[in-house]
């Protein structure tokens, strides 16, 4: 497939007003995007948890209007205007106007509210973009009601990744996958991929439980981040390292082998902040405190045996993975010995969820 393909057909219906809200996931990456080129095209492909608790809600109320020309909207963060968001969403809309042009005939009311703590330091744009991307799709569909299931999620995927990379993965499935691999037939730079191997019963249902260790600005955004991939000393071995990890992850998950996914998860969290540390100019997200936290999970799972593993997104929280079968011991170890290392105390209980869903 390429762009072309999500060029819609004249649309045969019309709409004059309307809402549809949806719901999307944050997701916790365990093979790291990490560098792009152009609008999102990944350097390497990543693979990630769909999040369950964590998610945004979007309504989207559309009004036809008179002189169409150029798409218009108001901008609502819990109910409240929120004109800093504008910027976000026209840039999001300029990119995608091409591939859904019935936009610039409405103006819109987006109305969108998380489930999880404004400034937690959790991302919100995947989540967001997502959520948007979904609303958008159900009005595609309302004027072009012959498209397929299939298309209607692929073009959400292609779409949401268009306003934010990782947001390509929040659409559809317990595990994503982005980016074109050898092994994963279907998989595509453009659009998110449900991650169609065999998936071991221990992997089933897997626990996150996410560390607030930092709750300030992020000095660095992904997206600065993601530039000073270009012209690394170490990113075509990342790139080619991140290739290896998804075909070792894929083995790990098929035989339930939990060592080698620890291997494979904790490499790749160190991996994306060693590359932020070694990129020019340098910089750190990571706090004293997320390195407390690794050491005693480290410890722990030294010490008890419990398979408990982490990860990190480009921040300073931790997201601490295990099975469900361990959550009352690891939760317990939490309270007592991690919560210390958080900011108020501040954690989300979260776990492995299907995807956008529409309400
Ligand atoms: C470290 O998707 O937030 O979380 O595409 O520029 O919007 P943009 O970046 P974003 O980058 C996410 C980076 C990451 C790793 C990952 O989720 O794979």
């Amino acid at each position: 497939m390429n762009e072309k393909d999500f060029i819609p057909l004249p649309y045969t219906k019309t709409l004059e007003n309307g809402c549809f809200t949806w719901s999307a996931p944050s997701n916790i990456a365990l093979v790291k995007y990490w560098g792009k080129t152009g609008i999102q095209i990944p350097a390497n492909p990543s693979i990630s948890f769909t999040l369950d608790a964590c998610k945004t809600i979007t309504t989207l109320a559309f009004e036809k209007k008179e002189n169409s020309g150029k798409y218009s909207f108001d901008f609502l963060f819990e109910g409240q205007p929120k004109e800093s968001f504008h910027p976000k969403i026209e840039k999001f809309f300029d990119v995608i106007q091409q591939y859904v042009p019935f936009i610039k005939n409405y103006h819109f009311t987006i109305d969108s509210r998380n489930t999880f703590p404004h400034s937690s330091g959790i991302a919100s744009s995947a989540s967001g973009m997502a959520a948007l991307a979904m609303c958008l799709m159900s009005l595609e569909r309302e004027l072009n009601p012959e498209m397929t299931h299939v298309h209607f999620y692929r073009k959400a995927s292609f779409l949401a990744r268009l306003g934010s990379g990782s947001a390509c993965r929040s659409v559809k499935g317990e595990m994503v996958v982005w980016g074109e691999h050898d092994e994963i037939t279907g998989s595509s730079d453009l659009f998110g991929v449900e991650f169609d191997g065999e998936v071991a019963h221990i992997f089933k249902n897997y626990q996150d439980t996410i560390l607030l260790v930092d709750k300030g600005e992020k000095q660095v955004s992904s997206t600065v981040g993601h530039g000073l991939m270009n012209g690394h000393p170490f990113a075509q071995q990342r790139f080619t390292q991140a290739h290896a990890n998804l075909s070792k992850l894929k083995k790990a998950l098929a035989e339930g082998d939990i060592n080698a996914f620890i291997e494979v998860v904790e490499s790749e969290a160190l991996t994306l902040h060693a590359m932020m540390m070694t990129s020019l100019p340098y910089f750190i997200l990571m706090k004293p405190n997320t390195l407390e936290i690794i050491n005693k999970i480290w410890q722990y799972r030294q010490k008890t045996g419990v398979p408990v593993c982490f990860t990190l997104d480009a921040g300073a929280n931790v997201h601490v993975l295990y099975p469900q079968q361990y959550a009352s011991e690891v939760l317990e170890f939490i309270k007592a010995e991690l919560l210390v290392y958080c900011q108020n105390n501040q954690y989300i209980c979260d776990q492995i969820g299907k995807g956008a869903e529409n309400l």
